[in-house]
C-alpha cells in the first residue's frame, strides 16, 4: 500500500525513481509523483493512474534531471486520487517536498492550526499537512524542523523529504510504517520495501520508531528521535534480484504458485531433523507450553484463513481452546488474555497496521505473542516475544499463495512441536504426521502437474456472474481462501459456506447452472459433502468436486467436474486442495484480461487502519 523510493548519488534520479516505484507496484496504488532537485529548485511530476502515464510524461525520467529525488506511488486514503493529492506534496513556499506512507490522524488539527496562520493548502491529503508544517516550523535546520513535527504528528508515517535548501540530501524518518535505507558505493536509497532497491544494493538499515535518516551521496547519518547521533547495524539481504523479478512467467501470481513447492521444503525442511521438529527460534519452553491456557490467532486477509485452518489443527492434537479472530476486530474488543495465553499472530508482511496493533493489544494484556511471518526484520517480526519466519522469499502478487502455504507449514510445524513437546500423542501417529509434513512438497508439485484440467475448466465457467464454495472443516477453512482468491483478482462474485450452513439462506440463491465449488477432502465427514452436493444440484447448480484420490469413483457419480488430490493427514489437507482453486481463480481472471498482479483497489502490504 503506496511505496517510497529515494536517491542521492551520482546518476540521474528521476529514471532510478520511476524504477524504483515500478517495483514496487504490487503494493497497489492508484497515483505516482517524483520530486527532483533539479539545480535551481524542486521540481515536481505527478500524476493519477499507473505508473506509465508518469514515466511517458517524464519520458523514462529523461525529462527531469537531477541527482537527487523521491517518489511515490499513491493509494488514496484523504482526498480522492487526483494529481493534486497525489504524492511527493509540496509546501507553500515551495522549500519542502514530502511523499508519506501512512495516515497522519490529527491532521484536520494541525491544519486548522496553519489555515489560521495563513498557510493556504491546494489538497485534501493528510500528508500536505507535514510539508506545510515543515516550512513553518523550519529555521534554517532541517533536522530540527523535523523533530519538531514528529513530536506534533499522531499516526503512521514513512517520510521521505528533500529541502531546496540542502540540495545534496535527501531526509527519512518513519513511525508505525516500514521504511528502509540502501546503502551504495557514492550513492544511497530510501524505500519502503527491499524490492525497488535490489538492482543497486544489498545492504540496509532499517529505522526504528522516530528515527531520522539523512542521506548524502557519500554517507548516512542516523538520529534518534531524542536528537542524538545513531550509529545502525548494517544487514544484508539474502534475496536475489531473479526472486523479485518475474523470470519467464506471465504474472507473479503464476510463478509464486509454481514456487510453492519450492518454498514448503525451504520451511520444513531445515526444522525437522531425526525425526524431531527443532525450532531453533522458539524460546517458549515445554514448561510454559504445559501452562497455556488458551490460543488466539490473530490476522487478516489470507493469513486469517490460515488460522481458520490451524484451528482445527490445534483443537485436535492440543485438546486447548482456541479463537480465531481478524485483526481489525480483535483490537477493538474486550479479549480475556493473561500470561498463560498464547497468541499467534500471521501476517506475510509483518507490517499489516490491524494485526500489528492486534499485537500490542494482546502485549499489553500480558499475553506471550508468537508471530509467523515472512519479512525478516519487520515491525511485527521485531516486537513478538517468539517469530517463525516462513522464509518464502519475497511474495509480489497482491493475492497472496506462497505466503498461505508457508504460513500453514509453519502453523503445522508449531502445532506438532507443541503436541511433541506436552508428550501426549502417541509416538507413531506423530511420526506420521511428521512423514507427511516432509512429503508435502512433493505432494504440492503432483497438485501442480495438471494444470490444464483446471485451465479446461476455468475457459467454461470464467463468465459466471457468482461462484459458491462448499465444504466442512479443514475444506470450509480451504473455501474461505479459494472464494477469496476469485473475488480478488477476477472480481466475480463468490461466497463460501460451510456445507450445513447452506440450507439455511445460499441456497435460496442457486439457479440453473450456478457454479458451486465443493472441497470434499476430508474423509470424516464426506459423506455429508456428497448430501450437500445431492442438494445443490437439485437445484439446478454445476459442481467441480475436489477431493482425495481415494474417493475419485463416488465424486464422478454425484458431481459434473472432478480434481483430485492425493491423502495426507487431515489438517494438511488445505495446502494441497488450495492449489487447484489458485490455478482456477488466476486462469478465471486470465481469460477476463484482469490485471492479475494488481488488482483494483487492493494493497500488499495495508500499513493503514
Ligand atoms: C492484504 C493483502 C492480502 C493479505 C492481507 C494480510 O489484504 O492483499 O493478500 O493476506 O493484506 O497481509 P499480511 O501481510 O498481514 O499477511
Amino acid at each position: 500500500m503506496c511505496g517510497i523510493v529515494g536517491y542521492v548519488g551520482e546518476e540521474q534520479a528521476a529514471p532510478f525513481l520511476l524504477n524504483g516505484l515500478q517495483k514496487l507496484e504490487y503494493r497497489g496504488y492508484d497515483s505516482a509523483g517524483v520530486a527532483v532537485y533539479n539545480g535551481t529548485g524542486l521540481h515536481v511530476v505527478k500524476s493519477k493512474g499507473r505508473l506509465s502515464v508518469l514515466d511517458g510524461i517524464l519520458e523514462g525520467g529523461r525529462t527531469l534531471p537531477g541527482v537527487v529525488g523521491i517518489g511515490h506511488t499513491r493509494w488514496a486514503t484523504h482526498g480522492a486520487p487526483s494529481d493534486v493529492n497525489s504524492h511527493p506534496q509540496v509546501s507553500d513556499g515551495g522549500k519542502f517536498a514530502v511523499v508519506h506512507n501512512g495516515i497522519i490522524e490529527n491532521y484536520l488539527e494541525l491544519k486548522n492550526h496553519l489555515l489560521r496562520r495563513g498557510v493556504e493548502f491546494v489538497s485534501d491529503t493528510d500528508t500536505e499537512v507535514v510539508a506545510q508544517m515543515l516550512e513553518y516550523y523550519y529555521r534554517g535546520d532541517v533536522l530540527e524542523a523535523i523533530g519538531r513535527v514528529i513530536q506534533r504528528v499522531e499516526g503512521s508515517y514513512a517520510l521521505g523529504i528533500i529541502c531546496a535548501d540542502c540540495p545534496e540530501k535527501v531526509f527519512a524518518v518513519r513511525k508505525d510504517s516500514p521504511l528502509i535505507i540502501g546503502l551504495g558505493q557514492g550513492e544511497n536509497f530510501i524505500a519502503s520495501d527491499i524490492p525497488a532497491i535490489l538492482s543497486k544494493t544489498r545492504d540496509i538499515c532499517r529505522l526504528r520508531d522516530k528515527e531520522i535518516a539523512v542521506l548524502e551521496k557519500d554517507g548516512v547519518k542516523f538520529w534518534g528521535e531524542d536528537m542524538e547521533p545513531l550509529e545502525k547495524p548494517v544487514e544484508t539481504v539474502q534475496w536475489d534480484v531473479a526472486a523479485a523479478e518475474k523470470g519467464g512467467y506471465e504474472h507473479f501470481m503464476m510463478k509464486e504458485i509454481c514456487e510453492q513447492p519450492e518454498a514448503l521444503r525451504k520451511t520444513i525442511s531445515p526444522r525437522i531433523r531425526e525425526g524431531k521438529i527443532v525450532l531453533d527460534d522458539m524460546k517458549l519452553t515445554a514448561e510454559q507450553i504445559k501452562q497455556i491456557n488458551k490460543v488466539f490467532i490473530v490476522a487478516c486477509g489470507t493469513s486469517y484463513h490460515v488460522g481458520v485452518v490451524a484451528k482445527y489443527a490445534f483443537e485436535k492434537l492440543l485438546k486447548v481452546p482456541m479463537e480465531v479472530d481478524v485483526a481489525s476486530e480483535f483490537r477493538y474488543r474486550e479479549p480475556i488474555l493473561d500470561e498463560n495465553t498464547l497468541v499467534i499472530i500471521i501476517s506475510q508482511s509483518g507490517e499489516t497496521a490491524d494485526t500489528l496493533a492486534a499485537l500490542r493489544e494482546a502485549k499489553k494484556r500480558g499475553a506471550r505473542v508468537l508471530s509467523i511471518v515472512n519479512v525478516v526484520g519487520s515491525t511485527i517480526a521485531n516486537e513478538s516475544d517468539d517469530v517463525l519466519y516462513t522464509w518464502a522469499g519475497p511474495e509480489i502478487a497482491v493475492a497472496s499463495t506462497k505466503a498461505y502455504s508457508t504460513q500453514l507449514a509453519v502453523i503445522y510445524l508449531v502445532v506438532l512441536y507443541m503436541a511433541q513437546e506436552l508428550g501426549h500423542t502417541p509416538a507413531g501417529e506423530m511420526a506420521a504426521y511428521l512423514e507427511d509434513l516432509q512429503r508435502l512438497p512433493d505432494l504440492a508439485a503432483a497438485c501442480l502437474m495438471d494444470k490444464e484440467t483446471i485451465q479446461y475448466f476455468a475457459s467454461k465457467y470464467f463468465n459466471a456472474r457468482d461462484m459458491y464454495f462448499i465444504g466442512r472443516n479443514v475444506d470450509y477453512a480451504a473455501s474461505l481462501e479459494a472464494s477469496l482468491k476469485l473475488k480478488e483478482i477476477s472480481y466475480i462474485h463468490s461466497e463460501a459456506y460451510t456445507g450445513g450452513e447452506l440450507k439455511h439462506g445460499p441456497i435460496s440463491l442457486l439457479e440453473d447452472g450456478t457454479l458451486v465449488i465443493a472441497i470434499c477432502t476430508y474423509g470424516r465427514l464426506f459423506d455429508k459433502m456428497m448430501s450437500n452436493v445431492r442438494e445443490v444440484k437439485a437445484r439446478g447448480a454445476v459442481v467441480l468436486g475436489i477431493t482425495t484420490r481415494d474417493k475419485e469413483e463416488t465424486l464422478r457419480q454425484q458431481t459434473d467436474y472432478q480434481f483430485c488430490i492425493p491423502k495426507i493427514t487431515d489438517f494438511m489437507l488445505p495446502s494441497l486442495s488450495i492449489i487447484p482453486l489458485q490455478l482456477f481463480a488466476y486462469y478465471v481472471a486470465s481469460m477476463k484480461g484482469c490485471d492479475i498482479d494488481k488488482p483494483r483497489n487492493l494493497a500488499k502490504s495495508v500499513t493503514v487502519e
